[in-house]
């Protein structure tokens, strides 16, 4: 079973609630929560970080955060070394940031991206492989 790591802030927690059961009916994941549980107001770097340091350390493989954007808990995650966080709001950049990129976090704005489509980026994220052969020196440059 792959470990995946979810954590989001307030913006993003709704999102995240709705994204977590979706992979609990995929079946083949096991989910490491790490809240934000409620609506109310919280810093999205130290949930960025958590989840970063989550994957980093081995304690999951890939993870999943959330915030209003997207953009301020990739940013946070992406300041942990060894994190390749994609914010995403499509499909193809979901599939791309796999295949080019091998991201091994996964953005997602709880204000901007609707359910449905963010069910989408999800399961193409987790299905896509990442292609290796010519990325693999520019995703090592990146370290
Ligand atoms: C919180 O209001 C909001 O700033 C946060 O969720 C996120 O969008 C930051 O980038």
């Amino acid at each position: 079973m792959e470990k995946l790591v979810l954590a989001a802030d307030h913006g993003g927690f709704e999102l995240k609630e709705f994204i977590k059961k979706i992979i609990a009916g995929l079946g083949g994941y096991e989910i490491l929560d790490l809240g934000t549980n409620s609506t109310g107001s919280v810093d999205y770097p130290e949930y960025g970080q958590r989840a970063a340091e989550t994957v980093v350390s081995g304690q999951a493989e890939r993870g999943i955060i959330f915030c209003g954007t997207g953009i301020g808990i990739s940013i946070a995650a992406n300041k942990v070394k060894g994190i390749r966080a994609a914010n995403c709001t499509s499909e193809l950049m979901a599939e791309m940031s796999r295949r080019h990129n091998n991201a091994n976090i996964l953005a997602l704005g709880g204000r901007i991206v609707e359910p449905e489509l963010a069910k989408k980026i999800v399961k193409i994220w987790l299905d896509t492989p990442f292609d290796g052969g010519r990325h693999e020196q520019r995703v090592a440059q990146i370290e």
